[in-house]
């Protein structure tokens, strides 16, 4: 039974921030293909993000710097095409934004245009301030990131809680601040104290997304091959796995294996 507040036939930006303003959760999955997309938009998720987690889920990097511009563009043109009622938010990856505001807008201008998306995300506070301004000035919408940012990760060393010290944090909620101000429509906060990310939550009026950040946010957000199980190795206290796909699909594949070895598939209702 959904416990939505109010049925919506297409979720925009102002869907989002009004959630919040009633209460209501919002709910955001990763996706990187038509067919996942496909289900996790019928399935009535809010928000589909198109992550540069592509760089780790669909092409097995080991971080998400890899991952280019064209590729995204690929990946979010593919979700578009499913997604009938969810809104599409687009990742800006590494490289693609961080030189320039004019770069910021060229690369976000190209994730409208060729992919059909409805908004980019960026991380980064106060030093992508000018970037951001840049590219809602020309209408697009702009979901922030705080927190971990992954594509720092080279900066930060680790995967580890961030802004567990008073001066991280007191810089994270002036950038949250700043992101509501110049007009960000919501804002991601990965992998830090559920403490500090409800604090967000109740001093800006923009909705609060959260990955690792506690139940005192607006939403979750987790990405789909982690929450459905296919992948394994990846197992962070955050994450609730609702399937295990990994399980289930070795299982399946290897019964088909030996199916054709032992000449059982295909039976002759399974022939012409
Ligand atoms: O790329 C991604 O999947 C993300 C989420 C973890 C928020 O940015």
């Amino acid at each position: 039974m959904s416990v939505a507040k109010k049925d919506y036939k297409r979720i925009t930006t102002k869907s989002l921030i009004e959630m919040k303003a009633n209460g209501e959760k919002i709910s955001m999955l990763t996706a990187y293909d038509y067919t996942m997309a496909k289900i996790v938009d019928s399935s009535g998720v809010d928000v589909i993000l198109v992550g540069d987690s592509a760089s780790n889920v669909m092409a097995g990097h080991e971080t998400t710097l890899p991952i280019t511009l064209d590729q995204m563009i690929y990946h979010a043109s593919s979700v578009v095409r499913a997604a009938e009622r969810a809104l599409v938010v687009v990742d800006l990856p590494f490289g693609s934004y961080q030189s320039d505001p004019r770069e910021a807008l060229r690369s976000s201008i190209r994730i409208m245009k060729e992919s059909g998306g409805h908004a980019v995300k960026l991380e980064g506070g106060k030093e992508i301030k000018e970037s951001i301004k840049k590219i809602l000035n020309a209408g697009i919408p702009v979901m922030g990131h705080l927190g971990l940012t992954p594509q720092s990760i080279y900066k930060f060393g680790t995967y580890t809680v961030r802004a567990k010290e008073e001066a991280e944090a007191e810089k994270l909620i002036e950038d949250a601040k700043m992101l509501e101000k110049v007009g960000c429509f919501a804002l991601v906060l990965e992998k830090i104290p559920s403490s500090l990310a409800k604090k967000v939550a109740e001093t800006i009026s923009i909705p609060v997304i959260g990955i690792g950040a506690g139940s005192g946010v607006d939403g979750q957000v987790l990405v789909l091959h982690d929450m459905i199980g296919m992948t394994h190795e990846f197992s962070p206290r955050f994450l609730r796995r609702y399937m295990n796909l990994y399980e289930d699909m070795t299982k399946a594949i290897g019964q088909y294996v030996d199916d054709v070895k032992s000449v059982d598939f295909p039976n002759a209702n399974e022939q012409y």
